[in-house]
């Protein structure tokens, strides 16, 4: 849950980092609605995963997440910081791996620290949450921009991984044939 630091300052309700099995899912997300009860009715929840889990390479089952997201109304956020530029027959990641829509994820994060070997990272959703983090996100208001040779690297890993130039989708292909043979 690194990256969530906003999260404990703000006036959201939170699990803090819990560890969810999948088969507790519904059970854990329950207790947390009753154990943070308000009495009044939840006007949001942000369900938070990871395309690939960093420790175990688990990949996270987001045909289903995004089946339980849309059955209770909540909100999907998906971090692909280990997956994008990794995973995916385009190598965009998890989306990309199971095809499915990425407009039913609210809020997709990344960085271009791992895969790009560059620096930063990005959100991507609806415009409206895009215009939001640019007009109130400290992160954007007060930082200095990305300088031209960090912006660089990430359009060069870019076209590689979008096979527009380089070899980056048979890096992509072989590093998938590593994982399975290590594992
Ligand atoms: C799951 C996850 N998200 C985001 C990040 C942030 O990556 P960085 O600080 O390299 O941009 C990391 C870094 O290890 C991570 O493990």
């Amino acid at each position: 849950m690194r990256g969530f630091s906003g999260i404990p300052s703000s006036k959201a309700i939170h699990g803090n980092g819990v560890n969810v099995d999948f088969r507790n899912f519904i059970r854990i997300i329950a207790f947390y609605l009753f154990f943070f009860s308000t009495r009044r009715p939840w006007r949001k929840i942000v369900v938070m995963v990871e395309g690939v889990y960093s420790m175990e390479g688990t990949i996270v089952r987001l045909p289903e997440i995004i089946a339980l997201k849309k059955k209770y109304g909540a909100y999907l956020y998906l971090d692909e910081a280990h997956s994008v530029g990794a995973m995916g027959p385009n190598g965009r990641g998890v989306v990309d791996y199971f095809g499915l829509d990425p407009g039913d994820i609210d809020i997709m994060m990344g960085t271009f620290t791992k895969s790009f070997g560059s620096a930063g990272g990005y959100i991507a959703g609806s415009r409206r949450l895009v215009r939001y983090l640019r007009s109130k996100s400290q992160a954007f208001t007060y930082p200095t921009s990305v300088s031209p040779p960090v912006a660089m690297q990430i359009v060069a890993a870019m076209r590689q991984i979008m096979g527009k130039e380089g070899r980056g989708l048979e890096r992509i292909q072989r590093l998938a044939d590593n994982s399975r043979y290590f594992r």
